[in-house]
């Protein structure tokens, strides 16, 4: 790329030929407000907020998507652009219903910083959306009152399930009717609108009822990528292990356990490397396909059930740690399993659909885990009583199941799963462990990695995938070539579960990096980084999970083709 010189506001900075000014202003630190651009979706210049003054032009322009050249001057700042901005912002909030206090965009709310910042009327214009629908599907519940029709969502969503309907004035996002189109609660669609008008279904004002009921057992997990996320919640930077400070919180808050799915992680990385080391002993199943994400899974079982036999068939971390503590961690204590609830704290908004899926059900008639909170809810009901993860003392986790290995907490990143397997495997195939345990050539945010990785006298073939519509290219390349792989790994977000739906907004590429960094410096500085030897695996294995029927039964499951499910609506709108 060729480099250029360009002035903003007076000052000269070099930037590269093709880069837009949007991008070159924030990488120095330049504030231009932008509402309806993310990095991961082309650039649309709907709402006109980031508009600015270039020399030469009579028009203001939308910096999100004007690319520099060489010896462009652009003012950022000025009376005409402030005039601009605030205008712009009065009409996109005649395009989106205040329902402030409900919102769990609050405190990042964008809008109302604009509205401050530029003293936008708020109801200058009439509200235009007010009679739009509000609908659900699964967990995922659209808004269209507040929807500014920016695209993002339409954008980002990896089965085209957002429909953009009619246009210019008229137009409006809707949820598809195509039978043939499904949600797969992914929730990309929650972490890039920018004004909040898409969410999970809430359910963090639910559990206080069985919090305060003495006979429950009420226990809480939390998932490997929460802990360099939640941080950003309370102002830390994004990366910030705090761990021992959201254990602190979640015991003030009255929960009789705190314990880690990062330790199921290391039951599901146990299973899983059995697995496919049957797979590629008997060359049956192959590819063996990661199936801790439950997006994947429902997008599997829904657009390519031809593969459904592909998935390991081990349960993902979170409905594992729940069956165990339902089975085993019940009969340990002497606790009535009807009397446990478990609440999972999870950056993905599909796993809200995992736990009613019905195949989960253990034999005891109770579902593993009974609520699930995203990130951002955890973070809201630490809010809500005055819990300020900045300032509190430190707790550890409790045991059996409060110390993972190293292995288990890099689930939260792509690559992780196969890479905490793959330790596990190592061992199991030729009796010792690996001399180096990291396998840096399957980390890393890029979409598709394809690698060879010796084991034992096996070569194995891997694909690493994020996004769906990587693997549906990936889906598609093995319909050619049924043998391409030996395993993929699949997860829905991009750069894993760090960059999960139900994760603090913002979520761009770059503060995912550092919420992965952060998981695997967890790794690197642990001295326990192999999930089989996890005395609490071991432990479980050798008291409860003695034979193939009780491991299938609590630790394993099974798949189904799927139809479409029911886009109901809620309330057909906020109008008079
Ligand atoms: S949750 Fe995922 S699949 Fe569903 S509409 Fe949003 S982006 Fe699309
Ligand atoms: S729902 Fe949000 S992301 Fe989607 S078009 Fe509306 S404002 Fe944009
Ligand atoms: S990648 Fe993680 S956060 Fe995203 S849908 Fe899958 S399990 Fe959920
Ligand atoms: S951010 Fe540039 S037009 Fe919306």
């Amino acid at each position: 790329m060729e480099k250029v010189t360009i002035k903003i506001d007076g000052k000269d900075y070099q930037a590269e030929e093709g880069d837009t000014i949007l991008k070159i202003a924030h990488k120095n630190g330049i504030k231009i407000p932008s509402l309806c651009f993310h990095p991961d979706a082309k650039a649309r210049s709907n709402c006109r907020m980031c508009v600015v003054e270039i020399k030469g032009n009579k028009n203001l322009q939308t910096s999100c998507s004007t690319k520099v050249t060489e010896g462009m001057e652009i003012i950022t700042d000025s009376g005409r652009i402030k005039r601009a901005r605030k205008i712009n912002l009065e009409l996109i909030f005649s395009q989106h219903q205040e329902e402030c206090d409900d919102c769990v965009s609050l405190d990042s709310c964008r809008l109302l910083k604009y509205q401050k910042e530029f003293g936008a009327e708020i109801n200058k214009f009439p509200d235009r959306k007010k009679n739009r629908k509000i609908v659900q599907t699964g967990p995922i519940v659209f808004d269209w009152t507040k929807c500014i029709d920016c695209r993002l969502c339409a954008d980002v969503c990896p089965v085209e399930f957002l429909e953009v309907e009619n246009r210019g004035a008229d137009i409006a996002i809707e949820a598809s009717s195509d039978e043939k189109k499904e949600c797969i609660n992914c929730g990309q669609c929650i972490v890039h609108c920018p004004v909040g008008a898409i969410e999970a279904e809430g359910e963090f004002e639910e559990i206080e009822k069985p919090l305060a009921d003495k006979s429950k057992t009420v226990i809480i997990q939390f998932a490997p990528a929460i802990r360099s996320s939640i941080g950003e919640e309370f102002g830390m930077e994004a990366g910030s292990i705090v761990t021992d400070q959201m254990v602190a919180g979640m015991k003030k808050l009255g929960f009789s356990k705190v314990f880690d799915t990062s330790v199921a992680a290391d039951f599901t990385t146990y299973e899983e490397a059995q697995e496919l080391l049957e797979r590629v002993k008997t060359g049956k199943n192959l590819p063996a396909f990661s199936s801790c994400c439950p997006a994947w899974v429902k997008f599997l079982e829904f657009y390519y059930p031809e593969f459904i036999h592909n998935l390991c068939t081990s349960r993902s971390p979170q409905i594992m740690m729940g069956g165990i503590l339902k089975t085993y961690w019940a009969k340990e204590n002497n606790v009535d399993p009807k009397d446990i609830i478990v609440v999972s704290v999870m950056p993905c908004t599909a796993k809200k659909f995992e736990v009613k899926r019905e195949e989960m059900k253990l034999e005891n008639g109770c579902f593993p885990v009974d609520y699930v909170l995203t990130t951002r809810e955890m973070a809201r009901l630490f809010k809500k009583h005055n819990i300020d993860l900045k300032n509190i003392e430190p707790e550890k986790a409790d045991n059996p199941f409060g110390d993972p290995s190293g292995a288990g907490v890099i689930y939260g990143a792509s690559g992780g799963v196969f890479e905490s397997a793959f330790r596990t495997a190592y061992f199991m195939a030729t009796g010792k462990n690996m001399e180096n345990v990291d396998v840096k050539e399957i980390r890393g945010l890029e979409g598709i990695k394809i690698k060879e990785l010796k084991l034992g006298d096996t070569i194995l073939k891997v694909a690493v995938v994020s996004g769906i519509k990587n693997a549906q290219k990936m889906l598609e390349e093995l319909k050619k070539n049924p043998s391409a792989f030996h395993a993929m790994e699949v997860m829905a977000c991009p750069g894993g579960c760090i960059g999960g739906g139900g994760q603090p907004i913002p979520n761009t590429p770059e503060i995912r990096k550092k919420r992965a960094q952060a998981l695997y410096q967890v790794d690197a500085e642990k001295k326990m980084r192999l999930a089989h030897e996890n005395p609490s695996v071991l432990e479980a294995y050798e008291k409860h999970f003695t034979d193939k029927e009780i491991i299938h039964k609590v630790l394993h499951t099974s798949y189904q083709q799927r139809k479409k499910s029911e886009v109901k609506e809620l309330k057909s709108s906020r109008g008079d």
